[in-house]
């Protein structure tokens, strides 16, 4: 078999992935909610997605309805059930809202199922056509961690708005945008010891490498504690870090996560920007809570990162956090839960140079995090 020589960001940092799964980024991320209705209007209002297609009743569909919103590449389909008792009934009464689908883009949906179920993934469905008067895709799917699933889409052959069975959406209705251009990594948190089997579902099924982790020594303050690996394919577009709980004094963030999911899931979507300060300028004033740092975070850490390019003031003011490593540094800010339980979150991140994911930051960030159980008398 072939295996890429992988490169990322010109220097060859993880091993070696394979190419049998060639995937161009992510096409869609789909959350199983109780109201999409309202959910999209949240996601437009708070973070500036726009209209793009919806699917439900007046397009001929009976049992479920689906909003689809777009910002630059980052596109949200958020789906809630009609009627009672199917399966995404059964999806939000055992996990809340949350991530159902990570849809990756492929140029043969056909030849990325055989590849990964032939390598012991378990099918969610087999390839199959879907047409309508703008062309057809071809999608499959695999399981992966919990039950959240991974489904290819071959659109090179397709014109219309999202996928066939939506009709545009067209809103009179349209907050701005406030310049999130794509994901950036997605994580998913497992349980107990499974974070190895996980990571190695991603090396062995989908070809992915790994290209960093941390461990509880990395990763643990006074009283919590998690361990985590970055998995990565072969382009570096699409990074999924993989964490699991470590033993501490307290409660891991990601064993309140698995608690309140019930299972393994997606713990955040991290949203590239251009100029973090402009964007999350504007999600705080459209109400978008984050996790705060203490104000001495910002005394030393000049000392740690160096020079950059941004004035500390600006940053302090929107208490977003900054790392260093090889490569450049990164700015990043982490929102508070953005569902009823304290499950899935956003990252917001600008890269200037770094490819890391801000380890300086961890036991800042976990900290402000241990404040917030503490509230929720979770720690
Ligand atoms: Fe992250």
């Amino acid at each position: 078999m072939s295996k890429e020589n992988v490169t990322y960001s010109g220097k060859k940092i993880f091993g070696e992935a394979e190419d049998f799964l060639p995937i161009h980024g992510t096409d869609y991320v789909e959350l199983y909610v109780g109201n999409a209705k309202q959910a999209a209007h949240f996601y437009k209002t708070a973070f500036g997605f726009q209209s793009i297609a919806y699917a439900g009743l007046e397009t001929g569909r009976k049992n479920s309805v689906s909003y689809v919103l777009q910002q630059d590449k980052i596109r949200l389909v958020l789906t809630s059930p009609l009627a009672a008792d199917g399966p995404i009934n059964a999806h939000i009464n055992a996990h809340g809202d949350g991530v159902k689908v990570i849809a990756l883009w492929v140029d043969d949906a056909e030849k990325a199922w055989k590849e990964t179920t032939s390598r012991g993934a378990k099918s969610y469905f087999p390839p199959q056509k879907e047409e309508d008067e703008y062309g057809f895709v071809v999608r499959s799917g695999i399981h992966t961690y919990g039950e959240t699933v991974h489904i290819f889409v071959q659109r090179k052959q397709y014109d219309g708005c999202f996928l066939p069975g939506y009709r545009s959406w067209d809103s009179d209705y349209k907050p701005s945008e406030v310049g999130l251009r794509f994901i950036d990594h997605m994580v998913g948190n497992v349980g107990w010891g499974e974070m190895n089997k996980w990571c190695e579902f991603y090396a062995k099924v989908m070809g992915f490498a790994q290209l960093v982790s941390f461990d509880d020594k990395d990763i643990s303050t006074e009283y919590t504690a998690l361990m985590s690996k970055v998995m990565s394919n072969g382009t570096g577009r699409v990074k999924f870090p993989i964490n699991e709980p470590a033993k501490g004094k307290r409660k891991s963030q990601i064993e309140e996560y698995i608690d309140f999911y019930n299972g393994a899931g997606v713990q955040h979507i991290a949203l590239a920007t251009n100029n973090i300060i402009e964007t999350v300028t504007e999600l705080r004033a459209r109400g978008v809570e984050f996790l705060r740092v203490p104000e001495v975070y910002y005394d030393t850490v000049l000392n740690r990162v160096g020079e950059i390019d941004e004035e500390l003031e600006p940053l302090k003011a929107l208490n977003i956090l900054i790392d260093r490593d090889d490569e450049g540094y990164l700015l990043q800010i982490f929102t508070k839960p953005v569902l009823d339980r304290p499950t899935m979150f956003f990252e917001i991140i600008q890269r200037k140079g770094a490819q890391s994911f801000g380890k300086g930051n961890f036991k800042a960030l976990f900290e402000a995090i241990e404040r917030e159980q503490q509230e929720r008398n979770t720690l």
